[in-house]
């Protein structure tokens, strides 16, 4: 399905990203999304952040275990971005150069919600480093699974190092989703994660079929 964007004379896939605080349901949205695509025909790319390709995953572990609490908020940061610029560059350019739609658990504005917002380093810094570790790309489309810190870590399963820190630490990471989405109405597709599972896939498939179309390539 390629597509031609900026008037450049390659095929051009869509990326969409799912974003959320923890235990908002992304995974089980952006499998859904897949799922639906790839019967409708498409390539379909479905990966995750931190992680994606063999070295990511490998920084994921250092960065998520809980062994480690206490992690240097900076050194955190880095290994997010470095895993990312993996991730880009590996499995994520070269899938969407071919044409191909790439779902992907979690982007650079969880960097900035966690690392930027909650973890206090910054917005402005956060959003430099990762800049430059993905040679700016960012995702055609960001769902944000909207919801409350607390109903939210009572859903997470999978404890990681970042779900220990403190209800006022993930009622931070919430608030700066929102503002985030607030502030790029364009590029983002807002849903409360209160509503049915399949509630949501409607809207997000509905939401995706739509930028499809403006792409010319349903
Ligand atoms: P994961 O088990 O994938 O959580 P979830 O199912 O909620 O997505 O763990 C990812 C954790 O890493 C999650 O707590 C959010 C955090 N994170 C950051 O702090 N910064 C980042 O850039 C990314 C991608 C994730």
């Amino acid at each position: 399905m390629p597509t031609k964007q900026q008037g450049a004379d390659v095929p051009r896939g869509v990326f969409v990203a799912f974003e959320g605080g923890d235990g908002a349901g992304k995974s089980t949205q952006a499998n859904t999304l897949a799922d639906e695509l790839t019967s409708a025909g498409f390539e379909v790319v479905r990966t995750r952040e931190p992680g994606g390709t063999p070295a990511a995953e490998a920084i994921r572990a250092v960065v998520l275990t809980p062994d480690y609490a206490g992690l240097d908020p900076r050194a955190e940061a880095l290994l997010f971005a470095a895993a990312r610029s993996e991730h880009v560059s590996r499995l994520i350019a070269p899938a969407l150069a071919r044409g191909a739609i790439v779902i992907c658990d979690r982007y650079v504005d969880s960097s900035i919600a966690y690392q930027g917002v909650a973890r206090g380093l910054g917005v402005d810094v956060v959003t430099e480093i990762n800049m430059w570790a993905t040679g700016g790309l960012l995702p055609d489309l960001t769902v944000l699974l909207d919801v409350d810190a607390n109903a939210g870590l009572e859903r997470a399963t999978d404890p990681n190092r970042l779900e220990d820190e403190p209800e006022s630490f993930h009622a931070a990471v919430v608030e700066a989703f929102r503002q985030l989405a607030a502030a790029q109405p364009d590029r983002y597709l807002v849903i409360s994660a209160a509503q049915s599972r399949t509630a949501i896939a409607d809207v997000v498939l509905e939401h995706v079929r739509g930028l499809l179309a403006a792409r010319s390539v349903l």
